[in-house]
């Protein structure tokens, strides 16, 4: 059984006290025992605050945007797994398309921060997406499969077993037009084939692999609708507790309890 996972994607928004008074209100509100992971991943710079309003709140896991592969060393402007691991986190986004697309990070680089996130105990969330035009160029489940193989060749089920997959297709992220699931689960079913042939069917069975992408409150459960879609990785929606909160509830409300 896959625990779903509810993630929030803060990007680079609030400041160390916005963080704070948004945390302490997300404790509050959150779903009562809950049968959903949540996860927040707040900027570098509000790790601290966030995990300070926290306090002996432990359902809600933190989870670093980003990290550098090398421990430490000169590289300004960079954070490292062991600082990540320091605040608090026990997850860590990474090969978000932004990365790939503004800060030229390439499936080499992903490859290199995700054996350093693993070496740590740091649990990747991986992403993974086709841009429109290679959508509609018939290219999708090449380059998802070409994405896979340049980020995770190599590993070891050890490491798998740490390991979450979010489908972010570019098109759909920040636009308001998030996939349906009709183009959704066909994609998620093609990474899980791909954790079958490269690894093992335990493996794809027990992978989590979220969707992302102009996920609402308004869409949530037509994803997890599907036993493919373990989760969601939320952007805008993530930003106001009422959002969050409504989408962890109505993804708890799937499971049944
Ligand atoms: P939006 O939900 O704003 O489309 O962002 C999705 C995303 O990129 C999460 O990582």
């Amino acid at each position: 059984m896959r625990t779903s996972l509810i993630a929030g994607n803060w990007k680079m928004n609030k400041t160390a006290s916005e963080a704070a008074a948004f945390t302490h209100e997300l404790v509050q509100r959150k779903p009562a025992s809950p049968s959903v992971e949540i996860v927040i991943a707040p900027p570098f710079t509000a790790l601290d605050s966030v995990r300070r309003a926290l306090g002996t709140e432990s359902s809600i896991g933190l989870a670093g945007q980003n990290l550098h592969w090398a421990d430490s060393g000169a590289y300004t402007g960079e954070v490292s797994a062991p600082m990540l691991k320091d605040l608090g986190c026990r997850y860590v986004i990474l090969g978000h398309s932004e990365r790939r697309a503004l800060f030229g990070e390439t499936d080499e680089i992903i490859h290199k921060k995700l054996a350093t996130a693993f070496r740590h105990g740091l649990k990747p969330i991986l992403c993974v997406g086709e841009s429109l035009a290679q959508r509609e160029a018939g290219q999708t489940t090449q380059l998802i499969a070409q994405q896979l193989r340049g980020c995770l060749a190599g590993f070891t089920p050890t490491h798998l077993a740490m390991l979450t997959i979010a489908y972010e297709p570019v098109w759909a992220i920040g636009t308001g037009k998030a996939a349906s699931p009709e183009q959704a689960v066909p994609v998620h079913q093609t990474i899980r084939l791909f954790l079958q042939n490269e690894w093992s069917s335990a493996i794809a069975q027990e992978t989590r692999i979220l969707y992302g992408g102009s996920v609402t409150p308004q869409n949530v459960s037509s994803f997890l609708a599907s036993e493919e879609i373990d989760g969601a990785l939320v952007g805008g929606a993530c930003l106001q507790v009422e959002s969050f909160v409504t989408i962890a509830d109505l993804a708890q409300k799937r499971t049944g309890h």
